[in-house]
């Protein structure tokens, strides 16, 4: 049987008064459509009837186990659990000099369950070096010559076993930081999927951001988003969570 037929004939039984011919014509029909009203999709109140549901099928002998013919459609419970696994493998990779990115990108991997790696630089930038007004400090230095390259603290990011690498930055000079760009030559990112997040004083992500980022990883990248501080990990999760079918 399955569970909207269940839902129907549960439905109809709660109605009937008990012993009533009604309840008993219950054990051997359904309802059909018309009658429908009052039941709501089975999906919003999944746990507790669709628990009820796999617990009657079971008793009608409907749900074939491991040893079954392997005929038999599989029960939704295991199509869940394969729908859980067919999820791609996420990876959340972010630098954050001041703990702005950083707070997003633990959200992120909280809500979607991935690991988080930070990209550190070799040599930590010092308040000094972060002085955008100085056109001297390392950052603008940095940042003025696109071919810069910081060296990274390391190179351990678990890149390979990931499919889709959603990688965080704070906007610099309206794009990615040049450690950045260190961190997208590192690694072989053929194959994989990078998305783009980043926080900033107001300046977006930016449309050259995906590009650039393409051409130095080699990767399918993503436009990205910027977001603020304060993001909550619903809204990362749910934003997220469409990169990751
Ligand atoms: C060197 C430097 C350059 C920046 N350039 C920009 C910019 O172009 N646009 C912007 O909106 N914010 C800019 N900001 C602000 C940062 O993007 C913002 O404070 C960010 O949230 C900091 O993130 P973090 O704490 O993870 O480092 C800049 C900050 C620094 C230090």
């Amino acid at each position: 049987m399955g569970l909207f037929d269940f839902l129907k004939k549960k439905k109809k039984k709660e109605d009937a008064a008990p012993g009533s011919e009604a309840e008993e014509a219950m054990e051997a029909a359904v309802l059909d459509d018309s009658q429908l009203e009052g039941i709501e999709p089975p999906e919003t109140r999944f746990t507790e009837e669709y628990r009820e549901y796999l617990a009657a099928q079971e008793a009608a002998g409907e749900v074939q186990g491991p040893a079954g013919d392997g005929e038999a459609e599989a029960a939704p419970a295991s199509k869940d659990k394969e729908r859980e696994e067919r999820k791609m493998k996420a990876l959340v990779a972010y630098f954050s000099a001041s703990g702005v990115t950083a707070g997003v990108a633990n959200r992120l991997a909280e809500a979607v369950g991935a690991p988080v790696y930070e990209i550190r630089p070799a040599v930590p930038y010092t308040a000094e070096d972060l002085d955008w007004r100085n056109e001297k400090s390392r950052s603008s230095v940095e940042m003025k010559d696109k071919d810069c390259r910081p060296a990274l603290a390391d190179t351990d990011a678990p890149v390979a076993e990931a499919e889709v690498v959603f990688l965080g930055y704070p906007v610099w000079w309206y794009r990615e930081p040049s450690l950045v760009d260190t961190f997208l030559e590192a690694y072989d990112f053929k194959g994989k999927r990078i998305v783009l997040f980043a926080t900033s004083g107001v300046s977006p992500v930016g449309d050259e951001a995906p590009a650039r980022a393409a051409a130095l990883s080699g990767a399918a990248v993503e436009p990205g988003k910027r977001f603020p501080a304060d993001v909550s990990g619903e809204e990362l999760k749910a934003w997220a969570e469409g990169f990751l079918r």
